[in-house]
């Protein structure tokens, strides 16, 4: 296996109908679902020549934090459905990666437990907030101590998107989940929409303040899909957003996140950190979103399928496979560092007037 495309037919064999319908699913039509993936074709690589390349790192920072590529692990639910070690085995190949994960509320291991399985490595949180104020507060407060050094709100789940394609295949959890990181246990059966129940559909901007107080980590909103929603972010203080359409499966028929990354980057320039997610499958992809103004990107279900065909090992060479072809497109591309892409190294497809 060479490419993530190789992961995800080999992930698609190994996997049950319903847990693989669950992880490459997205809603509705599932227009999103593929605008993410196609939008990176809509945008070309202008590469400089002679330049030295002679010495290349992929290596870049993120919120403070050194990574030594520009691919972040996303939170994705579930992830024992892919592998025994779920979200431990995920944790442990992103920290011998040097790159961050960040841990979904709906894991099956707390956030003490993924800490110590990885002692020192860089770890964030994804937060659905629920109803339960209390429970929530002391989730944050778990968060905090084990030592999580980012907190990622998920801002496009006030409720969960149209998910037939989980229905169709009757996808089911198993009962023996442990879901500790949620107040109530999970309906089996239509799970996203389960989650949506949790989530507090009420919350607005003035509860970032609550939020702030309660938890004291930086602050990502993941989910802005506009230049407005980006400006109210770093109004209110984040200090990082994800321009994210939820891998296509939230709001069906919204933009590929590609496409919105220039807009969210003019409208915050450098008041906060910018990362996007969505549809990421190849270095070059990553080279483009750079090039477009995120600091980093975010991987998805790659890293599920990598977790599906062989644990830890499978997420390792997942990253690992990304990584070196980051190294080499930043070579062909005349650039020694993810910080040396830049605007001028990308343009819409299509003949030059
Ligand atoms: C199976 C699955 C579960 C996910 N669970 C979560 C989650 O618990 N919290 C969250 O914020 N995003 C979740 N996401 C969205 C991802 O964080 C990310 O935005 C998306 O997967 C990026 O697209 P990609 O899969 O094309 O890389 C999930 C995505 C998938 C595919």
């Amino acid at each position: 296996m060479i490419n993530v495309d190789d992961y995800e037919k080999a992930a698609r064999e190994r996997l049950d109908p319903g847990p693989y319908a669950y992880y490459a699913g997205g809603s509705g039509d599932e227009q999103t679902l593929r605008a993410n993936v196609e939008a990176f074709a809509r945008w070309e690589l202008r590469p400089r020549v002679l330049v030295d390349v002679g010495e290349v790192t992929t290596r870049t920072e993120v919120l403070g934090t050194e990574v030594s590529s520009p691919v972040l692990v996303a939170p994705t639910a579930f992830q024992r459905l892919a592998d025994p070690e779920g979200e431990l085995a995920t944790a442990r190949a992103a920290a011998a990666a040097g790159t961050i994960m960040c841990l979904s509320t709906v894991a099956s291991f707390s956030p003490a437990e993924v800490a110590a399985a990885v002692s020192g490595a860089p770890l964030w949180f994804q937060l659905y907030w629920s109803r339960d104020r209390g429970f929530t507060k002391e989730l944050l407060a778990a968060v905090t101590e084990a030592g999580f050094r980012a907190l990622v709100l998920t801002v496009d789940f006030p409720v969960a998107g149209n998910r037939e394609r989980d229905a169709r295949e009757d996808f089911t959890l198993p009962d023996d989940l442990p879901q500790p990181n949620l107040p109530v246990a999970l309906a089996r059966k239509d799970v996203h929409a389960a989650i949506g129940q949790i989530v507090d559909s009420r919350l607005t901007w003035k509860d970032l303040e609550w939020l702030r107080s309660a938890c004291e980590l930086p602050l990502l909103l993941k989910g802005v899909l506009t230049a407005e929603d980006a400006v109210l972010a770093a109004e209110h203080g984040a200090s990082g957003i994800v321009v994210s359409n939820h891998g296509g499966r939230q709001l069906d028929g919204v933009p590929a996140a590609l496409d919105v990354l220039p807009e969210v980057v003019e409208a915050v320039g450098e008041r906060v950190e910018v990362l996007m997610d969505g549809g990421i499958r190849r270095g070059t992809d990553v080279l483009k979103a750079l090039a477009l103004g995120a600091r980093a990107v975010l991987s998805g279900r790659p890293i599920l399928w990598g977790l599906a065909v062989d644990g830890e090992d499978g997420v390792a060479r997942v990253l690992e496979l990304l990584r070196v072809e980051i190294e080499n497109g930043l070579k062909l591309l005349g650039c020694t560092r993810p910080d040396e892409v830049t605007r001028t190294h990308v343009r819409r497809a299509g003949p030059s007037v």
